[in-house]
């Protein structure tokens, strides 16, 4: 009996040794020690050995059993890590190939100085405000004192769309101010208010697009003057270009104000000693304003012996240009992904 233990075990291990899978195995196990396997069917013979000799068997036997279940166990884990590592070779990945880009938008020019410029004003007590792009003659020109002889008419190339039906002409709107009208008309002083939107003039050329955008201010209280313009328009500029810089007021026409101002600041490129784009001057023209015209006070019912305000507009795609550094304004509306790529600025 001992021998053929010995043999069942040499067979076992053997066999083990020459198994390439799981299941194999474990049919090995049960060919050996299961119920009906070779080991118990050599146990069932106990009876016909010596009763002294007895005890060594089934220790013998004991022995067998555990080495073929450490020989299964063993083989077994060799076989997985083999399994692994034959998939881990089939499977590699390319750490060296480079990545899969995901290309990621960003906030056009003009939307985000239009946000900044918003941001400023704001935290200055002004509230946003809007109006339709589609404006009649009253908002656009009639309320703001642009009678419809008036030769400042002429300097807005206007873009008419057949009239409203119940007469009365539409147009697209060329400035921002008709906003001015709109608020003043529903809403009692004191207000500070800006809009900023898209503005429309029949107009192209290198410096002039179709379509652009400007952004409206004003103020209407008691007592307020040309003095609370001025600081406002001056703190407005540095903290938008986030630099010092000299500002002027240069007395101007607007039919809507009186009196009226173009507002300089000094150029941002060549520090006022004059340099292509400030036409050797020295200074940028940024914005419109001036004290809002009794006229107009009185075209929307405030009280001109009570009350007085000011306004101002000015051309966002021209403070667009000048503080990230745009050379061609077209650039602004040609949609071409190169420029915008290149404008792109992520999380702003
Ligand atoms: N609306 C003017 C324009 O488009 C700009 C402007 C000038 C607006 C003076 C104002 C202002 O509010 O006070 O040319």
């Amino acid at each position: 009996m001992r021998d053929q233990l010995e043999q069942l075990n040499q067979e076992a291990l053997a066999e083990i040794a020459t198994t390439d899978s799981v299941e194999g195995l474990e049919n090995v196990r049960v060919a050996i020690l299961g119920r009906k396997g070779k080991l118990t069917g050599l146990l069932r013979g106990l009876g016909q050995v010596p009763p002294n000799e007895r005890p060594l068997m089934g220790e013998l036997a004991n022995r067998v059993k555990e080495s073929v279940t450490e020989a299964i166990t063993a083989r077994q884990q060799n076989l997985k890590e083999q399994a692994l590592r034959a998939s881990l070779l089939a499977e590699t990945v390319d750490i060296t190939l480079p990545g899969r880009k995901r290309s990621q938008g960003g906030i056009h020019p003009v939307t985000r100085a239009m946000g900044e410029i918003t941001t400023i004003l704001m935290g200055m007590g002004f509230e946003p405000a809007s109006g339709p792009e589609v404006e009649s003659d009253w908002f656009n020109f009639e309320a703001l004192n642009i009678p419809a002889d008036h030769p400042a008419r002429e300097m807005h190339d206007t873009f008419y769309l057949p009239d409203f039906p119940g007469g009365g002409r539409r147009l697209l709107r060329t400035h921002t101010s008709p906003v001015q009208i709109r608020t003043m008309t529903n809403r009692k002083p004191p207000l500070r208010v800006i809009a900023g939107g898209k503005v429309f003039r029949c107009d192209s050329d290198l410096t002039h697009t179709p379509m652009f955008h400007q952004m409206e201010g004003f103020m209407v209280d008691r007592d307020v003057h040309f003095g609370h313009l001025k600081g406002l328009l001056e703190t407005f500029l540095i903290r938008f270009f986030e630099r010092s810089l000299p500002v002027r007021f240069r007395p101007s026409f607007f039919p809507f104000t009186e009196p009226s101002a173009e507002v300089d600041m000094g150029c941002l490129f060549c520090e006022g000693t004059g340099c292509r784009v400030c036409k050797g001057s020295g200074w940028l023209e940024v914005a419109g304003c001036g004290m809002i015209h009794p006229a107009v006070l009185h075209n929307v019912g405030i009280d001109r012996e009570i009350y007085s305000g000011f306004a101002f507009g000015m051309g966002v795609d021209r403070f667009a240009m000048l503080k990230y550094g745009i050379d061609d304004l077209r650039n602004m509306f040609d949609n071409d992904v190169r420029f915008l790529t290149s404008q792109a600025v992520a999380g702003v």
